[in-house]
């Protein structure tokens, strides 16, 4: 029986990740992504049945595994330097002189490579199985990110040797990244869940391989080409690039297609100038190319300087940018109040795009490039994918035209009530009825990540706002279907849909609620902790500076807006008057503190760090006892739990006479 199982598992496992090679290595899927998810759900369950049969390196862990409190630091066993740049055909010209002096008997040819603009990482696989994976960090030591990296499905767990002795050692590199298809799909879903989106794939991909929760990592379909080797222990290991890329693709790691060997300088110029216009064919993005001597005896014979070898050179692509014609300044009132300036253009062709607005970031930047309506100007698209106005052509600048200053007066309200924010850069309309900014902060409301009012959508709320019939986020559940049926492009059936979605979300938890009302720093997650930390609106509106701050994850900025929202009269009444339409704001089943739990009502810190609960585990522990984990020692501190190299937190607790207690303490008051 055991036996069984034991091939059943196995079988799934080779199964999957032969898969996984079909689809990432070989661009040949054999199964649906359906099938693919049947197959790992039934590994997921035997293994859950048999425990015993338990494997780091099953295809199962790829969907994460448990939280961590830290990344390890990593040394690499071979440095991963980087690479010097040019930006000119003189520049490679210069750098196949420098090569061919150093080598004037020897015959040269290069490997040439796109550059990706991902995340570099180095693999390391003993005796076939993976067992580290670091980022690049300094060079000489790295971020431990194992855990994230096996839920890459394009990067192999077990190395595929069907024709060679297995490595002893084998250490891969490589540029993990993402799609931009994918890049899209996420910056969408966290627009609708109100967070702040990624400037840039590269930035997504460096965000998703920090997360210390693996399970989120493995739901952003990270990818990952190989192009290097770093410790290598094998037969017949490779001798040159080209050989090291052929390896890589035989042990199953996805190698890049569009690589090629240059007999000569010239022709790596002429497939530079040819990537430089077809980069954008591309679903991922590449900066430029890179250039490999490829025997790796002349790479040897080149060395390396401390920083970057001297048998490699990156070429990097221009940013791309186009002239056009500025044909308006619109200003944008956003939820929170800024005024943002938007260029609109002529529309013009830009990196595979039609670009017809541009950010002009604030008014200082309109101020200090001295952007002008009926201005020629240049945009660019530099990594970011919101393309910018970098300059203007003074040269070309027609006659009358007038410096663009800031507003003196909203211009969604009229209301002479803007101001100069915190920093000064930014300009605010303070007029609490602003129809713009209400238009905006129901927007936000009715969305996905809050209060997910289907059928809310910006079309009806610009309606609700201009009517009138909507001045506040409570004025939504006063609505009867027979005003909404009055409204443009709503059935009678809608309406009734729209009355019940409104009436369904009042049962939205409290944390959903707190996102929603769109207080300053206050986005999903933190709505969450607060709900969480707090269990009530009442508990948090009552709740002190002090006591948030101790709160982990809300740093002093955040607590003061929390702090300023709820003592506001406005923040006031639009609680109060929710909770009148009868909004339930209740915690969300599961991570409610237990009331009459051991630690009802106690605030707990942790010191150190503790052998039974990570970071993570130990505060959803005291939750589940009733308690509130807490990250600072202050005289409402009920409790401080101390386990090895505990800092000046026990101290503080010591100076403050708060209770001290070791973990087995603090476990023997808390369980039953
Ligand atoms: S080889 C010593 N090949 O470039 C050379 N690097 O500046 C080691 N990169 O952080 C790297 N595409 O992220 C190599 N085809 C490629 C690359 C590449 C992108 C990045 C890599 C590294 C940086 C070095």
């Amino acid at each position: 029986m055991g036996k069984d199982i034991e091939k059943q598992i196995a079988k799934l496992r080779r199964a999957l990740e032969h898969h996984n090679y079909l689809y990432f290595v070989k661009n040949a899927p054999e199964i649906s992504d359906q099938e693919y998810d049947r197959l790992m759900k039934e590994l997921i369950n035997l293994e859950k049945a048999h425990p015993g049969f338990a494997d780091p390196n099953s295809p199962s862990q790829r969907v994460g595994g448990k939280p961590l409190s830290a990344f390890r630091s990593v040394r690499h066993a071979a440095p991963m330097l980087s690479i010097d740049n040019t930006y000119s055909a003189e520049e490679l010209r210069e750098f196949d002189s420098r090569v061919r002096k150093a080598l004037p008997t020897t015959a040269l040819s290069y490997i040439v490579e796109p550059k990706f603009d991902g995340v570099a990482v180095s693999l390391r696989y003993e005796a076939g199985r993976f067992v580290r994976g670091a980022t690049r960090g300094d060079g000489a030591r790295g971020d431990d990110i194992t855990a994230n990296l096996r839920t890459v499905r394009a990067i192999p767990l077990q190395l595929r040797c069907p024709a060679r002795a297995v490595p002893e050692v084998l250490e891969a590199r490589g540029e993990v990244l993402l799609d931009l298809s994918e890049f899209a799909r996420l910056n969408k879903q966290r627009a609708q869940a109100g967070e702040p989106l990624f400037a840039n794939p590269r930035n997504a991909t460096a965000g998703s391989l920090k997360l210390l929760d693996s399970k989120q990592t493995a739901k952003r379909r990270l990818r990952f080409f190989g192009y290097g080797l770093g410790e290598v222990v094998m037969d017949g290991p490779p001798s040159s690039q080209g050989q090291a890329l052929k390896t890589l693709r035989e042990l199953g790691f996805p190698v890049n297609e569009h690589i090629s060997k240059a007999g000569d300088i010239e022709q790596v110029i002429a497939l530079c100038g040819k990537w430089q216009r077809r980069r954008e064919k591309l679903n991922y993005e590449i900066d430029g190319l890179v250039v490999k001597v490829d025997s790796f005896g002349s790479q040897e014979r080149l060395g390396a300087t401390s920083k970057a070898p001297r048998w490699c050179i990156s070429y990097k692509f221009p940013a791309e940018q186009a002239a056009t014609k500025l044909l308006k300044i619109e200003v944008q009132v956003g939820k929170s109040g800024i005024l943002t300036p938007v260029a609109h253009l002529e529309p013009v062709q830009l990196a595979g795009t039609t670009v017809s607005r541009a950010s002009l970031h604030n008014f200082d930047e309109v101020a200090r490039k001295d952007v002008r309506v009926g201005d020629t100007v240049i945009v660019e698209k530099a990594g970011e994918i919101i393309p910018q106005v970098v300059r203007v052509v003074k040269e070309k600048r027609p006659k009358g035209t007038k410096a663009f200053g800031p507003p003196k007066r909203c211009p969604s309200c009229k209301s002479k009530q803007v101001e100069q924010d915190e920093g000064g850069v930014y300009i605010r309309c303070v007029n609490p009825a602003c129809p713009m900014q209400l238009r905006e902060r129901l927007r936000y409301f009715a969305g996905r990540g809050q209060m997910d009012i289907e059928g809310l959508g910006p079309a009806i709320i610009d309606q609700l706002v201009d009517r009138e019939l909507v001045r506040e986020f409570a004025d939504l559940y006063k609505l009867s279907a027979e005003q909404l049926a009055g409204l443009e492009r709503m059935a009678e059936k809608s309406a009734d849909n729209l009355v019940k979605a409104i009436e369904e979300s009042k049962s939205r938890s409290l944390g959903r609620v707190l996102a929603g009302l769109g207080i300053r720093h206050v986005g999903t997650h933190v709505a969450e902790v607060l709900a969480e930390a707090f269990g009530s609106v009442d508990r948090l509106s009552r709740a002190g500076l002090e006591e948030l701050e101790e709160i982990h994850e809300v740093g002093p900025i955040v607590a003061k807006s929390i702090h300023a929202f709820f003592h506001s009269a406005s923040g006031a009444r639009m609680i109060a008057h929710l909770g009148k339409e009868g909004l339930q704001m209740k915690p969300a089943a599961g991570g409610r503190a237990r009331a009459g739990g051991p630690l009802s009502g106690k605030t707990v810190v942790v010191s150190g760090t503790l052998e039974k609960f990570s970071r993570q585990q130990i505060q959803s522990y005291i939750r589940s006892k009733g308690g509130r984990a807490a990250n600072s020692v202050s005289k409402s501190t009920d409790l401080v739990v101390v386990g090895a190299n505990p800092g000046s937190k026990a101290q503080r607790a010591r100076k403050l006479g708060v209770q001290i207690v070791s973990e087995s303490e603090f476990l023997k008051i808390t369980v039953g």
